[in-house]
């Protein structure tokens, strides 16, 4: 693996092996009170943000700083981009800064495979990591997700997993519907017609416009984040009207099977997408996906930078 740009181009075996890889960090660091490991030490890691972050941002920081790289953050407000500085120049000025791999979010779907284009050379060029390009992926989302539901539920096989809501706009629901199919999993999207892509009859799931018909069947739900600052045309519901056929409330918990696991990336808007104490149940994973976060970019970071697996190296 070159870069990470999309969950759409992971074998079964390279996603497997990536999991495995961040239970092994995982491992590596429980019990310590020092949690720095050598691992990436003299390789110099950049974070490129020109969306807001919380979740991803920080984490990469610390997966990089965990493993002793040099991690420098660079956010569109606060770099020469606001100067106007194209994208390519940006990249390609950090490129010769002396970035190993740039991790990338930006609004357009495909600049993370843009920028390895841009950024290639004939010895290799930085590993790029897609952070979230506009409507398109979120790759390491989606391997913490899978993470997340493999420690819950034990093998993806067979599973049934919903992903509910704001599939329109949700670079979430496409990794993981990606990824989770690789891994055996059955999804089925639960939204309003107005917010399914077009083309999604090409994705490898399943469609339902009714959410209290698919909960008890399922083995985990994934609520989304409705986006609502990329809802800038077309008949989208109001957020009474969202809350009240695609919230998981209380009631709509109780619908669920007792095992049943409830996901969502963060941040949520509370009462709308996922009741409050919904979102707080020993149910709700989370904190759960932060915390595998941390782990899955370490073994992103890893795989890219040093190309085997972590077996001895720590
Ligand atoms: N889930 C997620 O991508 O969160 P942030 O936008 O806070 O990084």
């Amino acid at each position: 693996m070159r870069h990470l740009l999309s969950t759409a181009d992971l074998s079964v075996d390279e996603a497997t092996e990536l999991l495995d890889e961040a239970e092994r960090f995982e491992q590596a660091l429980t019990g310590r009170e020092v949690r720095k490991l050598p691992t990436l030490r003299g390789r110099t890691v950049m974070t490129v943000f020109y969306e807001n972050s919380t979740r991803t941002r920080v984490s990469f920081e610390v997966a990089g700083k965990w493993m002793s790289a040099d991690v420098i953050n660079v956010s569109a407000s606060s770099s020469s981009v606001g100067k106007g500085e194209s994208l390519r120049d940006t990249v390609k000025t950090l490129h010769a800064a002396g970035a190993d791999a740039l991790i990338v979010r930006h609004p357009a779907s495909g600049a993370a495979h843009q920028i390895a284009e841009w950024t290639a050379t004939e010895s290799g060029g930085p590993a790029v990591i897609n952070a979230g390009d506009g409507m398109h992926e979120h790759p390491t989302q989606a391997l913490l997700d899978a993470l997340t539901l493999r420690q819950r539920l034990g093998s993806l096989q067979g599973r049934r997993i919903a992903i509910v809501g704001d599939i329109l706009h949700s670079r979430v629901a496409r990794s993981n519907a990606h990824l989770l199919s690789t891994l055996g999993a059955e999804v089925v999207l639960v939204a309003p017609q107005t917010l399914l892509p077009v083309g999604v009859e090409q994705w490898p799931v399943l469609v339902s416009h009714d959410l209290d018909a698919e909960l008890a069947a399922v083995d985990a739900v994934m609520m989304l984040r409705v986006q609502a600052e990329r809802m800038t045309g077309g008949f989208f519901p109001s957020a009474r009207e969202y809350s009240v056929r695609f919230g998981l409330n209380e009631r709509r918990m109780g619908l669920l099977a007792d095992d049943a696991v409830v996901l969502h990336p963060g941040p949520m808007l509370r009462g709308m997408e996922i009741g409050y104490s919904v979102a707080d149940s020993p149910r709700a994973t989370v904190l759960e996906q932060v915390r595998n976060g941390v782990h899955v970019r370490m073994a992103v970071l890893f795989r890219l930078l040093v190309g085997t697996d972590s077996s001895g190296a720590q």
